[in-house]
């Protein structure tokens, strides 16, 4: 009689002991951490200001001056409500457009003046279509994890997301077309926010 009792007790433990550690592996797994990717020296993580930062840095990725270059379609989005781009142009191959609708064609290197004119730069083209890095709909956590897996963000290590912060396309967000609102950040703010929480970790807000 005595030893069932022991056998379930060291049973129950055993099962207690199952659980509890297949609970921690899938945090593990699943966990905030996304640095995983990303070389970050240990004495410069800190994942509270890491994950603050971020909240920041969303905040200008998901503004429509950002977003709407990050459509998780084929066709860009405009102006702040972020509608479907106007003629519907493709993102084709190469995210510069398809046949007679190249983004180029349309804008120029520069901001053409005026109320609802293209927006400008040089190399005005959407993420190409093998590697999308879709901004919309994705909730802060996705997001902060897909932008440091170089198998989505073009193979970007810590260096070049860091210095990505000083893209031209990315400037362009500060330079909007007439009428149009800058994101909610200035620039030297939303690089500040974006080194930190690279530097300190780059850790992913909760689920
Ligand atoms: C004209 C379209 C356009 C606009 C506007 C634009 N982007 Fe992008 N963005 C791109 C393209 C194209 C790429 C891919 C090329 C590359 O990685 O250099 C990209 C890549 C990125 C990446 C790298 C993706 C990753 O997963 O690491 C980040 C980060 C980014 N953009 C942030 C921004 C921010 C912030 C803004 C607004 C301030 C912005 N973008 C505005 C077109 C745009
Ligand atoms: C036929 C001309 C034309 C073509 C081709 C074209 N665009 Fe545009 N685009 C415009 C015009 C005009 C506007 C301004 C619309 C407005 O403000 O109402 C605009 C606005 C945009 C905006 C919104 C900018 C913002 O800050 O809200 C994005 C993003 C954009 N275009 C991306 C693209 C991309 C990427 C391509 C190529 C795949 C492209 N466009 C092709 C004419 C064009």
């Amino acid at each position: 009689m005595k030893n069932t009792h022991t056998k379930i007790t060291s049973g129950v433990i055993v099962m207690a002991l199952l659980l509890v550690s297949l609970v921690a592996f899938s945090f593990k797994k699943d966990g905030a951490n996304v640095s995983d990717y990303m070389a970050v020296p240990d004495k410069k993580k800190d994942s509270i200001a890491s994950v603050k930062a971020f909240q920041k840095v969303y905040s200008v990725l998901m503004s429509p001056r950002c977003m709407n270059c990050h459509p998780k379609g084929d066709v860009p989005l405009q102006g702040e409500d972020s509608h479907l781009h106007q003629m519907m142009p493709q993102r084709g191959k190469d995210g510069k457009g398809l046949y007679a609708m190249k983004c180029t064609n349309c804008h120029q290197p520069e901001n053409t003046p005026g109320l609802h004119m293209p927006p400008g730069h040089k190399d005005w083209h959407l993420p190409p279509a093998d590697m999308k890095m879709v901004f919309e709909g994705k909730t802060a956590h996705e997001l902060a994890k897909q932008l440091v897996d170089p198998k989505q963000n073009g193979g970007k290590d810590l260096k070049k997301l860091v210095e990505h912060a000083d893209d031209g396309l990315v400037k362009t967000g500060w330079n909007p077309g007439e009428g149009l609102k800058k994101p909610p950040l200035t620039h030297a703010e939303f690089k500040k926010s974006w080194i930190e929480w690279i530097e300190k970790g780059a850790y992913a807000p909760a689920p």
